[in-house]
């Protein structure tokens, strides 16, 4: 039927999230039996010429025979997904940077027909957008460069894109996305959109498919109970570091979020080795509460040395904040930031894995699976185990799952 046919036009600067969120979107609609497919125009181009097309002068405006490539680029998208939608599709997601007001008004006078629901994507934190370029400058185009030409390029790329980015405004269907945060800045519509709902809720869904929920092995501290610091992993800890890398060799893991402490780091480096293509991001967002004027102390010298500080923790774990540092419930914010972070920088990869430290895990696992928050600080959170999380509109699956450490 016509009228349940629909494009989705992606707006935005490169590494802004959007095709992370077509992804995202095309999955969902997907499973609920409407079909939907990506035009993706630098999936396309990459297709046509994988290598001049990634040096910047040819995103330049004012380079005549790039603009000509890219425009051709996107008509024969656009045609596609006028074709697609003419037969048996349902909703064409246009996939592509789409920020001059000239390109958006070519495709509206050639898109004829069902209605078009514009999706902008705006993301200017600078650590994220570091981020999504050393994601972007793994593509094989970028082969041919060292690193920091291709990073250079990548940016300038962008810049080239910010002479000619015009944001949307009123008088079309719209909305404003802010990609990081799942959140809707500003929308529009000035016709009836199919799935509009559907599509709103995905938008605005914290989703994963897999989380990998582990903690750091063994350190030093804690085989004296001691907590905070920077230890370095024991023996055992390294063991258990190579038996989960062992554990995960046949699965794809894209990326291995840690914090900044070593230990975490410790943890993950082995099973990045075992990876094929894997890489290592640090969160500040991720290290373990900042136990202020307590930290290195162990459990036991703070109930002696300061029974104020035990007792009146004990008495409400989740709202307490150690002098000088954090509690459960001040860390929830910069918790939230962190997996935000890292499920934007995943895109939409099966497996996410993070490493991070006892406070933090039961902090993450509570951001999926409720919990009343005095019971936050109580969640089991062991070091010869993980968490597999899967958090998406129609599953939620939170599995504790031992790995094999004589591997
Ligand atoms: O003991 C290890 C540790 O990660 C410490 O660094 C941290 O202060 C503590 O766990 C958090 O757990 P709890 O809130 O139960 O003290």
């Amino acid at each position: 039927m016509e009228n349940q046919k629909l494009y989705v036009i992606m707006v935005g600067l490169p590494a802004r999230g959007k095709s992370t969120i077509a992804n995202r979107l095309k999955e969902n609609l997907t499973k609920d039996s409407i079909k939907t497919r990506i035009f993706n125009n630098g999936a396309l181009r990459r297709r046509l010429d994988l290598k001049n097309t990634s040096f910047a002068e040819f995103y330049d405006p004012r380079n005549t025979e790039g603009a000509a490539f890219r425009e051709r680029i996107a008509l024969m998208n656009l045609e596609r997904a006028n074709r697609y939608l003419a037969k048996h599709g349902q909703v064409a997601i246009l996939d592509a940077t789409n920020v001059s007001i000239k390109r958006r008004n070519k495709i509206i006078s050639l898109l004829k027909g069902p209605p078009l629901l514009f999706i902008e994507c705006i993301n200017d934190d600078p650590e994220i957008l570091a981020a999504s370029i050393l994601r972007k400058i793994a593509h094989a185009e970028f082969n041919h460069f060292e690193k920091e030409a291709a990073i250079l390029n990548f940016r300038k790329r962008i810049d080239y894109y910010k002479t000619i980015y015009a944001p949307i405004r009123e008088g079309r269907n719209f909305i404003k996305l802010d990609s990081l945060n799942n959140q809707i800045i500003q929308e529009e519509l000035v016709d009836d959109i199919p799935y509009y709902d559907r599509i709103r809720d995905f938008l605005m869904t914290d989703s994963v498919k897999s989380l990998l929920l582990i903690r750091h092995g063994e350190t030093y501290f804690n085989l004296e109970n001691r907590i905070g610091g920077d230890s370095d992993l024991t023996e055992g800890g390294k063991a258990q570091a190579k038996a989960l890398a062992m554990y995960f060799k046949n699965k794809k893991i894209p990326v291995i979020f840690t914090s900044n402490k070593k230990r975490t780091l410790q943890t993950a480096e082995p099973i990045k080795e075992l990876q094929k293509n894997s890489a290592i991001i640090q969160f500040g967002e991720f290290n373990e509460i900042d136990s202020g004027i307590c930290e290195c102390m162990s459990y036991r010298e703070i109930r002696e040395q300061m029974p104020d500080v035990y007792s009146a923790r004990k008495r409400d774990k989740y709202n307490y904040i150690y002098p000088q540092g954090e509690g459960y419930s001040s860390m929830k914010s910069r918790i939230d930031m962190g997996i935000k972070k890292a499920l934007y920088l995943s895109s939409n990869s099966d497996n996410i894995m993070i490493i991070g430290h006892q406070a933090v895990n039961r902090m993450i696992l509570s951001h999926f699976l409720y919990r009343r928050p005095e019971d936050v600080p109580y969640i089991y959170i062991p070091q010869d185990k993980f968490y597999h999380i899967v958090a998406t509109q129609d599953k939620k699956l939170f599995q504790l799952k031992k790995y094999n450490i004589s591997l």
